[in-house]
């Protein structure tokens, strides 16, 4: 299989991708939040090479890729009977956040058909299944006519991949991997994890740019928030989510996050090795100017203070910073707000697995 850039929409390789699928081999595609490594989740060794092409443990759970039919009316889509192999009780409240959100960047956890291979769900009684709307996504489902496990395309742990060319960067060497070439993903960080399996409480994940507060005004369904679910009844067997780790997203560059105007003591846990040092400034604010400091020297790089734009661009400037070879990244904290939960979220995470020896981190 040829590794060079695929032209986008072009439907003779979207059916060869297919064809790689239906052969048992991995497809990366892109998909609106991140680039996904996709494989037959119908086949148990293609599922294997995914986790050993990502270095990623067996128990984590993938998430089954489904096709949204392509009708002129959202609202007439059975997605009861296209949800029927996968998923055992499908809620009322489970139907509206569908027709509210899908296609789109929500992933939904449910009890599973039983099915459905212990291979892609980490041996849990549950599925999580999204239906992806970039546009090459839905037509690689279409054709395909099952689902596809799609984990972000990285190695396990590291940043997730927002290009073609970052697919590619990711797995050089490793793997001849067939790309096909979307472009930048718009979203930019990964879909939203709501649980619905306890067939009683929405339950949130992870969060991504659709928020719980959105949620309930398009539907009307509360989502609680991990914490306060727990807190109210006893959840001792909740999902394992590997995004849930505290090393996750990271750079190998060290990284970290800085309170508004507070850039020196962002530094103080670096004393005297660092000294190139770049800063991401708000795009909003004016330059942080900070020629003080005797050793460090500092380059400004500005992020968008529009909380999807900051998403979308998340990705790219960690891994563009990464690679121009500075001694540490500063990141401004992102403002209060769930808009920006899903962002602050990914930088938590990136902070505390970055640094050159980040793999040590993942077993958290
Ligand atoms: O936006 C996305 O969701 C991207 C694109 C490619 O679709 N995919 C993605 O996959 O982020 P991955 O494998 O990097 O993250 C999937 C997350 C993991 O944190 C996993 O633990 C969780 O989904 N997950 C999968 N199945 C689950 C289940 N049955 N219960 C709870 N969490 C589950
Ligand atoms: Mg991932």
């Amino acid at each position: 299989m040829s590794s060079d850039s695929t032209p986008l929409h072009s439907s003779a390789v979207i059916n060869e991708a297919v064809q790689s699928l239906r052969d048992g081999g991995l497809v990366a595609f892109p998909t609106e939040t991140v680039y996904g490594l996709g494989a037959d989740a119908k086949n148990p060794e293609a599922i294997k090479k995914i986790f050993t092409a990502k270095g990623r443990p067996s128990n984590h759970p993938l998430i089954v890729h489904l096709a949204a039919p392509d009708k002129f009316d959202q609202a007439q889509i059975d997605w009861v009977a296209l949800l029927a192999p996968w998923v055992r009780d499908l809620s009322e409240e489970a139907l509206k956040l569908i027709n509210a959100f899908w296609p789109g960047p929500l992933t939904l956890v449910f009890k599973k058909d039983k099915s459905v291979l212990n291979e892609l769900t980490g041996g849990q009684d549950t599925v999580a299944i999204r239906a992806p709307s970039h546009p090459i996504a839905q037509e690689l489902l279409r054709k395909f006519k099952s689902g596809v496990v799609a984990p972000s395309a990285n190695r396990f742990g590291k940043v997730s991949p927002t290009s073609a060319a970052d697919v590619r960067h990711e797995f050089e060497g490793m793997l001849d991997l067939m790309v096909l070439d979307g472009g930048d993903c718009e979203v930019g960080i990964e879909s939203t994890i709501i649980d619905l399996s306890s067939g009683d409480k929405a339950v949130l994940l992870r969060p991504g740019a659709i928020t719980p507060s959105e949620i309930f005004a398009k539907t009307g369904v509360k989502v609680y928030l991990l914490g306060e679910a727990k807190a109210n009844e006893a959840m001792d067997d909740f999902p394992r989510v590997s995004g849930s780790l505290k090393a996750h997203y990271a750079p190998t560059t060290p990284l970290r996050l800085y309170a508004s105007g507070r850039v020196l003591d962002a530094l103080s846990e670096f004393p005297d090795i660092k000294s190139r040092v770049a800063v991401a400034v708000w795009d909003s604010e004016s330059s942080l100017s900070e020629d003080g400091h005797p050793s460090a020297h500092f380059e400004e790089v500005e992020v968008p203070s529009d909380s999807a734009a900051f998403a979308n661009r998340l990705y790219r400037t960690l891994r563009d910073l990464d690679q121009q070879g500075w001694d540490l990244i500063l990141f401004p904290e992102p403002p209060a707000g769930e808009e920006w939960d899903g962002v602050r979220d990914r930088l938590q995470r990136a902070c505390f697995g970055s640094g050159p020896s980040s793999n040590s981190h993942d077993s958290n």
